[in-house]
């Protein structure tokens, strides 16, 4: 069964009223595909100042959500485990998830890039029972905001090692029909190239997805 694309726009904590407007009216007048608003959550509601809940955007229509972002991980402290109560918590809920792995620049250098994006998929799989659900997100922590982004051939590695690992650990029908999409520095310059990559399914983008290039992004595949 052929993968569909997937591309997701994650505006983190940007976008004045002014901004949102514009960048909306130029999705709008382009007429891409688009599906459903992107939320993110603490875990179970409850006494969390300054959190959102899972029950909170199932309640304003919210279907998916970005969870275990590097900025939260790092910032927050969220651990692979906490991330896949997360997940398994937003599944068993009804929400989608887009669930982000990705290792650091130290990482990469010192040759544990896939044990530890392999660590965090397994603390997110240990949570999922239903696959259909999910999208994996490869963020390279140092690829993110940072214009750096990964070579084609680096984001395919990765990607290509990703499904390896689910067809080992989860089955070979999850791994062939999962998307596993890439994110960090995409713009509407070098997606094209990375979106022929076999393995990459699409995008999560930050700063361009606040642009009317996103346009050119979410088109990548076509
Ligand atoms: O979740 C998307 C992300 O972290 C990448 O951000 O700004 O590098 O596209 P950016």
């Amino acid at each position: 069964m052929a993968r569909k694309f997937f591309v997701g726009g994650n505006w983190k904590c940007n976008g004045t009223a002014e901004e949102v407007k514009k960048i909306v009216t130029v999705l709008n007048e382009a007429e891409v595909p688009s599906e459903d608003v992107v939320g993110k959550f603490f875990l179970k509601g409850g006494a969390f100042t300054g959190e959102i809940s899972a029950e909170m955007l199932l309640n304003v229509g919210i279907p998916w959500v970005i969870l275990g972002h590097s900025e939260r991980r790092s910032l927050l402290n969220e651990s692979n485990e906490f991330v896949g109560e997360k997940v398994g918590y937003a599944l068993s809920l009804g929400l989608k998830v887009i669930a982000c792995i990705g290792e650091t620049l130290q990482q990469r250098e010192s040759g544990s890039t896939m044990a530890v994006v392999a660590a965090q998929t397994k603390a997110i799989a240990a949570k999922v029972s239903y696959w259909d659900n999910v999208v994996l997100a490869y963020e390279p922590v140092w690829a993110i905001g940072t214009g750096k982004v990964a070579t084609p051939v680096q984001a395919q590695e990765v990607h290509l090692e990703l499904r390896k690992w689910l067809h080992d650990n989860v089955g070979a029908e999850v791994a062939a029909t999962t998307r596993i999409i890439y994110g960090g520095s995409v713009t509407g310059a070098n997606c094209k190239e990375l979106a022929g990559q076999p393995d990459v399914d699409g995008f999560l983008v930050g700063g361009a997805s606040l642009k009317p290039e996103f346009i050119d992004i979410i088109k990548s595949a076509t």
